[in-house]
Order: C-alpha cells, then sequence, then structure tokens
C-alpha cells in the first residue's frame, strides 16, 4: 500500500485520563490505518493498556476520559454507551494476553463463535456455523468442523489464542486493538502468532494495534512503530526509522536494552 492510499481508521488526539483523581494519560496522539500494524511499546505502567481500553470504552470504573477518539465520523468518547455497545466487539474487536478473558471456558468453539455474529451481523444459526467453520480455518486451526464442538481447555495455549483471535474477527472489526497477544505463550509459538495477526491486517485490511512491551516482537511485524512513557506517546514513526534512528532518549535506552539489535528478524 502506498502512503497515498492509506486511509486513517482510527485517530486518537489528546487524549487524557485519569483513574480516581489520578492522571494516568496526558494527551496521547496515535493515528491506525487500514491495513497497518501499529506497534505500540513502553515500559510497564506507561499507559499501553488504558490507550486501548479508552478506545474500547472499557476504562476501569471512576475514569474520566476526555480528548477525541475518530472512528466512523464520530468520536466514541461522546457516544452513547448503547451505541459504543454495538461497535465495540464487532467493529472494534480486542485480543488480551490471556485468551481466557476473551473465551468461556464452558461454552463450545461454535457457540462463542456465532453468538456474537448471530447478535452483531443478524444471521441464522446455519450461516453462522458455516462462518465460524472458516473462521477458523483462517486462524489455521487444524479441523475446524471438529474444532467447533471442543471446549476451550482442550487446545493449547497458542490454539487458545487463535481461537480468540477469531472471536475477535467474528463480526468483520475494521480495527483490532491485540494487548501483549504472545506474552504469555511460549516463545516457540509466538512467532505463529504474530505471523498470522501480520496476514490478517494485510488481507482483511484491518487497522491492528499491537501493544507490546517487547521492541523484539515489534520489529518483526509493524508498520508503524509509537513509543510511550509516563502516560505520553514520545516518539512515533515508521518502524525503520524508529528502531534504527530513534530520536527521543527513552527509545534509544529501550533498544539499547534489547539483546538483538531491532531489524535482524525483520520480514
Ligand atoms: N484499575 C486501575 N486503577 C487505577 N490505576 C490503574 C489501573 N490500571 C492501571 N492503572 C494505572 O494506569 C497507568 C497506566 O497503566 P497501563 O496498564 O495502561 O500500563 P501499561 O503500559 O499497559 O503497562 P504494562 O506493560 O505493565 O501492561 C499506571 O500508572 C497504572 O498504575
Ligand atoms: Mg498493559
Amino acid at each position: 500500500m502506498t502512503a497515498a492510499q492509506k486511509t486513517a481508521a482510527l485517530t486518537i488526539e489528546g487524549l487524557r485520563v485519569s483513574i480516581g483523581g489520578h492522571d494516568v494519560l496526558h494527551g496521547v496522539d496515535l493515528t491506525l490505518e487500514a491495513g497497518r500494524v501499529h506497534g505500540l511499546a513502553g515500559e510497564s505502567g506507561s499507559g499501553k493498556t488504558m490507550t486501548g481500553l479508552a478506545v474500547l470504552g472499557l476504562l476501569p470504573h471512576g475514569s474520566r476520559a476526555s480528548g477525541r477518539i475518530a472512528f466512523g465520523g464520530r468520536d466514541l468518547l461522546e457516544m452513547p454507551a448503547r451505541e459504543l455497545n454495538e461497535v465495540r466487539g464487532a467493529k472494534i474487536a480486542m485480543v488480551f494476553q490471556d485468551p481466557a478473558t476473551s473465551l468461556h471456558p464452558m461454552l463450545t468453539v461454535e457457540r462463542q463463535l456465532t453468538e456474537h455474529m448471530r447478535h452483531h451481523l443478524g444471521i441464522g444459526r446455519k450461516d453462522a456455523r458455516e462462518r465460524a467453520a472458516a473462521l477458523l480455518a483462517k486462524v489455521r486451526i487444524p479441523g475446524p468442523e471438529e474444532a467447533l464442538k471442543r471446549y476451550p481447555h482442550q487446545f493449547s495455549g497458542g490454539m487458545r489464542q487463535r481461537i480468540a483471535i477469531a472471536v475477535a474477527l467474528a463480526c468483520e472489526p475494521e480495527v483490532l486493538i491485540a494487548d501483549e497477544p504472545t506474552t504469555a505463550l511460549d516463545v516457540t509459538v509466538q512467532a505463529g502468532i504474530l505471523r498470522l495477526l501480520r496476514g490478517l491486517c494485510d488481507d482483511l485490511g484491518l487497522a491492528v494495534l499491537l501493544v507490546t512491551h517487547d521492541l523484539g516482537v515489534m520489529s518483526a511485524v509493524a508498520d508503524e512503530v509509537s513509543v510511550m512513557k509516563d502516560g505520553l506517546v514520545v516518539e512515533t514513526g515508521p518502524r525503520g526509522r524508529v528502531l534504527r534512528e530513534p530520536r527521543h532518549p527513552y527509545t534509544r535506552s529501550l533498544l539499547d536494552a534489547l539483546p538483538v539489535p531491532p531489524g535482524e528478524n525483520s520480514p
């Protein structure tokens, strides 16, 4: 995709968040584009998760948010709760670190995939089942038809995360927020999940926000990289530029902490 074809799917402007009167985000700016993976890095507590939760309207109780989160010509911060409910999980979906957060242990994979679809897409049981099997194939779950009948605990951690990604994709989202999606997984399966996210972004034209404290993970898949520190984005730009010629001293210090120079495993 050339620069001219880039489309802003979601724009965060001057996002401020306070929780219980304590400021945690101090004016975050971030743009997500269709068909691009935007990596969000930064140390623990810098505000990465709060940025993602603000987009989904899922900030902790007692939070206040101001600024603007533009999506589809609307400001999500101004959207009434009922409308936001329709956007969340459908047009904007999320994948968390622990697939257990997105998956219900007592429901079959089929139920988890189809209930979303039937509600948001208004389709019948049979169509939903077919779509569900196709989604499992898309996230490379072997034997999708059989897999639909099983429960989350019958899959490995990596496979569970793939299923959680399928659930996130069920209602054809435009934006996918993935918060540390590989952190809880065995290193041997991490790369597969990242490749999957990259492929989905390319195939479906998804705008992906990939939150990770790991710049190594980022260098493998992100197109753009933003670095957060103390509730602010201190640096943003194309992956190659940010990782090879960091402008902010904090980005430089993160890079210096990496065991392998970034870009070594870039696609
Ligand atoms: N439920 C909460 N109540 C109050 N403050 C919170 C809550 N959750 C997070 N915070 C605070 O908000 C700030 C940003 O936290 P956030 O979880 O967004 O960081 P993060 O960058 O995602 O860190 P990590 O890499 O550890 O996941 C931190 O100062 C944190 O202490
Ligand atoms: Mg976090």
